[in-house]
């Protein structure tokens, strides 16, 4: 089985991102065959500036690779380093209707929000299927807001096939229901464009800051609360056990407990479940060339994997 997942070089890991996709790729990658790369084409539909997209490339990889991935295991590439994506996402752009990419969520809420689009944008979604089509992948781990993409691809997928002959594999997605949607600090969902997130790395006290700065509502030190509403207690149970999480809800309804102490539980709590991932980043910033390494060994498996493909692609369609 091959899992597949990106992730854009947009700004710093949350917790949204390591429980809503990056913690399903480690754990998948015990399960079959991973690729995990960093989308820095797609990024690109932002129009970021050079220098800076060039740094987040580097610190995502450094996060990535902190988090869990067994190199030894897993295809990890920067998707730029593949340029045939392009070249698919041409193909694939023929047999892609303009509805479709029309009724996309997450193009349709950024023109909603007063963005410009510019074609980049509108077409993110066909350059997504490239990814994923590309390396035949049969599983992709991603968070709930992801969905309607993977259903593009399937579309996109189904109807090349269909005009072309038996080219791809359909892919499904992975998106088990307890992680579909992490909320950040005021209860929506937790995103960087939102700017409410919990950074996985950072200095403690600013990471403690931003935990104390959890949106609750205005009860006092004594009265008795809702465990089942609050934020607080949603987040916690990401990182401690069953019995600890009962042993929060108890004290919420019993009173004397005030929203600071389970904060801080919180924050505890996280910094020992990340501690492992902090110590390996710290390796990892002290030998950039390894990380180099692995990202070029990960660039010439890719590619040879996805000239496969474009071989069977180029024929199939009548171009070479
Ligand atoms: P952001 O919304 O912060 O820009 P990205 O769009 O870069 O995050 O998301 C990268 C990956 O992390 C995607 O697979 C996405 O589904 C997942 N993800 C991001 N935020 C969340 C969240 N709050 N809950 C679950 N998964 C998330
Ligand atoms: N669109 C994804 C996101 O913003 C990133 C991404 C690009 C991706 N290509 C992909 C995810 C292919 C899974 C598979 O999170």
């Amino acid at each position: 089985m091959r899992i597949l997942s990106g992730i854009q070089p947009s700004g710093k890991l949350h917790i949204g991102n390591y429980f809503g996709m990056m913690k399903q790729a480690v754990e998948l990658q015990k399960k079959g065959e991973a690729f995990l790369f960093i989308a820095d084409f797609h990024s690109l539909t932002t129009n970021p500036d050079a220098a800076d997209l060039r740094e987040r490339v580097t610190e995502v990889a450094v996060d990535f690779l902190a988090c869990g991935l067994d190199t030894d295991k897993v295809c990890f590439f920067r998707q730029s380093d593949v340029p045939q994506v392009c070249e698919l996402t041409w193909m694939l752009n023929n047999v892609c209707p303009v509805g479709l990419l029309q009724r996309a969520h997450s193009y349709k809420d950024k023109v909603a929000k007063g963005f410009e689009p510019n074609n980049g944008l509108f077409s993110y979604p066909v350059l997504m299927a490239s990814d994923i089509l590309l390396y035949q992948s049969d599983l992709v781990p991603v968070g709930k807001d992801q969905k309607q993409h993977i259903e593009i691809t399937r579309d996109l997928a189904i109807k090349f096939n269909e005009r072309y002959g038996d080219v791809f594999t359909v892919p499904d997605c992975f998106i088990p229901e307890s992680v579909a949607v992490i909320p950040g600090l005021d209860g929506q969902k937790m995103s960087k464009s939102y700017n409410n997130t919990i950074p996985i790395f950072g200095k403690e006290k600013a990471i403690r800051k931003i935990v104390m700065s959890i949106v609750t509502d205005s009860k006092g030190l004594d009265d008795p609360k809702d465990p089942d509403t609050c934020n607080v207690v949603t987040l916690y149970k990401l990182f401690a056990s069953e019995e600890q999480v009962n042993e929060m809800k108890e004290r919420y309804r019993a009173g004397g407990y005030g929203y600071g102490h389970a904060k801080q539980a919180l924050f505890e709590a996280m910094q020992d479940y990340f501690a492992p991932m902090r110590k390996r980043r710290e390796e990892l910033l002290a030998n950039m060339d390894y990380v180099h390494e692995i990202l070029r060994k990960g660039a010439a498996r890719a590619g040879a994997e996805a000239e496969k493909t474009m071989d069977k692609v180029r024929k199939a369609v009548g171009i070479r």
